[in-house]
């Protein structure tokens, strides 16, 4: 008993820690991002069937997550170190990654405002975000292995 009571309160421990870590939360942003963007982009291929409701609570999933996305919580000075794809530049140009953020959110907010009715309109949109992602990461993010 007395051993459980250490491993639950070690693990809760465990789990608070990772609350507090910033490299792991905007990890976890980033993933649920890789998520919902490619269930889109499956529906804007033609892989699975278009739904615009289904379609709509997806881009607001990716709102709420873009919203939740405070750069200077998540990139505190000294956060560039450790198990971490961030590129220094992020710190040495963080007005530029806080603009390559906003851009993000903007074009997410106006697929939102859209909702969009058909694939043909789901795919212009998805390409848009697709592409935020893709130059922020090119500018932003190093590569590993
Ligand atoms: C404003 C810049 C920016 C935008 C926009 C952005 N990302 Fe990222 N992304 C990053 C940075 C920086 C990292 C590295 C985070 C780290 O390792 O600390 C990252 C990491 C990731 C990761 C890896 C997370 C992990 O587990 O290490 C995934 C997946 C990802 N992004 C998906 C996306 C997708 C999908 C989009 C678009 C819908 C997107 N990102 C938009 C900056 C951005």
């Amino acid at each position: 008993m007395r051993k459980l009571v250490i491993a639950i309160s070690m693990l809760s421990l465990a789990v608070s820690a990772a609350f507090a870590d910033p490299i792991l939360d905007r990890q976890g942003l980033m993933k649920e991002r890789g998520k919902l963007v490619g269930g889109l982009s499956k529906i804007a291929k033609g892989e699975a069937d278009f739904d615009a409701a289904a379609v709509l609570t997806q881009l607001q999933a990716l709102q709420v997550n873009a919203e939740k996305f405070d750069v200077d919580a998540l990139f505190p000075a000294g956060s560039d170190t450790g198990d971490t794809t961030a590129s220094p530049k992020i710190w040495e140009d963080m007005a530029g990654f806080k603009s390559a953020e906003d851009k993000y959110l903007a074009d997410v907010k106006a697929a939102v405002a859209a909702a969009p009715a058909d694939v043909d309109a789901l795919k212009a949109q998805v390409g848009t975000i697709g592409s935020d992602c893709g130059t922020c990461h090119q500018g932003y993010r190093i590569k590993k292995g």
